[in-house]
């Protein structure tokens, strides 16, 4: 089977790659990095030549309220014709739990266009909905500091690590569409506060992370469920101890 991976060279897609070559199939590593740029279009028509499954695992440069929303609508208008034109068979695209809830978010409003555009294309497709990775912890705490302080929601969240969310969404890809949305997370539900303090803490950092009720992810009050997946969800194995101690350690 051909599959194109679009962000094949970023956290997941290169996974994915890895993941989908080595079960036997023919995988393009897609990104502007190869020559595939879903925003100029550039290399997108010869790539999807003869393709079958296209997986969107491409992310917005800047996640700035206009210039994310501009990159997923464009990227997916300009994706989603191209694959028409080859006749894909099955698009994948890996979104956030929780996207809908988020709606006061300008990246989650930006991901709800990407999908919105995937739903009415009308090209068969999975939408895996994630949680958020163990490898953002440290994207979450850096806007959420000043000096010494990291301001947080204690609200609950599912993490897992990236390494599970490859597997599952290469599941996904050799699989039939489902025509409707996966969600997947990590074996634990806990608070954003107390991971993000325990995260420092193993790293040494010497900041402190203060729960507050009214912090703000991604512009968004959280509550307990906003971030949680629902009771179908796909669970991993993988834990916080088990990815961190698999992590490149800082010399
Ligand atoms: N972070 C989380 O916790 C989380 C949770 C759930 C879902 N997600 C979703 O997971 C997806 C993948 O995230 P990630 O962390 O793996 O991303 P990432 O490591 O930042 O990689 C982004 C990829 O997008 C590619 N890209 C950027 N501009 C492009 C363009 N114009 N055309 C084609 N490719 C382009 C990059 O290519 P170059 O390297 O060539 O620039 C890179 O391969 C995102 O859509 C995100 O919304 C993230």
């Amino acid at each position: 089977m051909k599959i194109v991976v679009i962000g094949g060279s970023g956290l997941i897609g290169s996974q994915l790659v890895n993941k989908l070559t080595q079960l036997g199939h023919e995988v393009i590593a897609a990104s502007p990095a190869t020559g595939v740029n879903t925003i100029t279009g550039e290399g997108l028509a010869e790539t999807l030549k003869d393709t079958d499954v296209v997986v969107d695992v491409a992310n917005s440069p800047s996640f700035e309220d206009a210039a994310v929303m501009e990159f997923f609508k464009t990227s997916g208008k300009n994706l989603l014709a191209a694959e028409i034109v080859a006749g894909v068979k099955h698009h994948i695209a890996l979104s956030v739990v929780g996207t809908n809830r988020l709606q006061e978010s300008g990246y989650f409003r930006a991901k709800q266009a990407q999908e919105d555009l995937i739903k009415a294309s009308g090209i068969p497709y999975s939408i895996v909905h994630s949680t958020q990775f163990f490898e953002f912890l440290g994207g979450i705490i850096a806007p959420a500091t000043e000096g010494e302080i990291v301001r947080l929601s204690p609200a609950l969240f599912q993490p897992i690590a990236s390494a599970d969310v490859a597997t599952a969404v290469a599941e996904v890809a050799l699989g039939a569409p489902i025509n409707g949305i996966l969600e997947i997370g990590g074996p634990d539900k806990v608070s954003l506060a107390a991971l993000a303090q325990k995260y420092l803490d193993k790293n040494n950092d010497s900041r402190k992370v203060v729960a507050d009720t009214n912090a703000r992810y991604y512009g968004v009050l959280l509550n307990d469920q906003m971030l949680v997946p629902g009771d179908d969800a796909k669970i991993f194995k993988i834990d916080f101890e088990n990815w961190y101690v698999n992590q490149p350690k800082k010399a």
